[in-house]
């Protein structure tokens, strides 16, 4: 809130009359927030040789590293048009550099990260595209400035003045200056048009592709480190882990959340990533923790769920439906004869 207050209060001086009147109560306002930030900044400063990466270093290194950070650097930067203020009194100008301020938002809003990653790992390719859209002006503004540079002088009659009529159009800004006078300069705005349209498609969608990517590699990480935890795959590679995280599917759910009703049909088996679940058993409740899986039985035996489960805390599981838990324990005879015993040893009970 102080962030966009001091940004908009940068914004609203800017207006004479409105610095006639609260010029003063502005600045002073700005100061306050300099010195809520200040107080920010030092404590965050204070407290860095607790962070968890940096918690073996020296405390005057993890500050120093700590002070390194992107988000830091931009919290300092922060300062910066106060001491420039106090260099260059009553230049309205410098009090603009105040907007820097508004980058301090970044630290609240974690998507930015994600853009900022997608950003860079499609460089390559969004470089290409600006390459494109320049290549696309440059040759819709020489075609122009052939056909109508006579004509047209005043709009068209250099390279540069094209250049800008291309930009326009293919950026669509519209106006009565943009019209061409003769039929080849209206086939060329035409093509110049449409090409617009494509330019400006392909980069959003380059970026939303990364975005799915980025998302699916995040997915990715958490499935395969909930999957790798559990000890039913303990003995599995690094690869045949990864393999199984593509059939995994990841599942949150809440305390008191019913995960297997009893007597329903047995679609799926779930394994316990964390939290814990409460079986309902006829022998009385029995607690599953981390690591343990459930729902195996009505799988193996093809019958109905001999048990409801419940979940007695928010419990991260990782689902393997049916038909996958068949062709699993099929190909890794070791997870089904474990799988297998675990059930065996539950039916046990029942059986007295
Ligand atoms: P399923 O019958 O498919 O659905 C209920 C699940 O509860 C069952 O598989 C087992 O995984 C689990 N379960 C049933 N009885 C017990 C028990 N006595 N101890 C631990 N888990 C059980």
């Amino acid at each position: 809130m102080l962030i966009l207050a001091n940004v908009a209060g940068t914004v609203a001086q800017t207006l004479p009359e409105i610095e006639v009147q609260y010029g003063t109560d502005l600045q002073l306002f700005d100061r306050l927030c300099v010195l809520v930030f200040a107080i920010e900044y030092a404590a965050r400063m204070w407290v860095a040789p607790e962070h968890p990466l940096l918690r073996g270093l020296r405390p005057a290194r993890a500050r120093l590293r700590f002070a390194q950070t992107p988000m830091m650097v931009i919290d300092a930067a922060a300062f910066v048009p106060f001491v420039l203020e106090l260099m260059f009194p009553g230049v309205a100008y410098v009090r603009l550099t105040r907007l820097v301020r508004f980058l301090k938002l970044a630290r609240y809003s974690p998507a930015l990260g994600t853009i900022g990653r997608v950003l860079s790992a499609e460089r390559r390719a969004l470089l290409a595209c600006i390459i494109i859209i320049a290549g696309v002006m440059l040759a819709a503004a020489a075609a122009m400035y052939a056909v109508e540079g006579e004509i047209q002088p005043e709009h068209l009659g250099d390279m540069p003045k094209a250049i800008w009529w291309s930009a326009a159009m293919l950026a669509k800004i519209g106006g009565e200056w943009l019209q061409p006078m003769t039929a080849l300069g209206r086939l060329i705005a035409t093509i110049t048009v449409m090409l617009g349209i494509f330019c400006f498609a392909l980069p959003v969608a380059i970026i939303g592709r990364g975005f799915y990517e980025e998302i699916r590699r995040r997915d990715f990480v958490v499935t395969f480190a909930m999957a790798a935890r559990v000890p039913l795959f303990s003995r599995l590679d690094a690869a045949s882990i990864s393999d199984l995280v593509a059939i995994l599917k990841a599942r949150t759910v809440h305390a008191g959340t019913v995960i297997i009703r009893k007597g329903e049909q047995g679609d799926a088996m779930y394994l316990i990533a964390s939290g814990a679940v409460e079986v309902d058993a006829p022998e009385g409740k029995v607690r599953l923790e981390e690591g343990a899986f459930f729902g195996e039985m009505a799988l193996l035996s093809r019958e109905r769920r001999t048990a409801s489960v419940t979940a007695i805390k928010s419990t991260d599981l990782l689902v393997l439906d049916s038909e996958d838990f068949h062709r699993i324990i099929d190909r890794n005879p070791e997870i089904g004869a474990q799988v297998r015993a675990v059930a065996q040893a539950r039916k046990g009970p029942l059986l007295h």
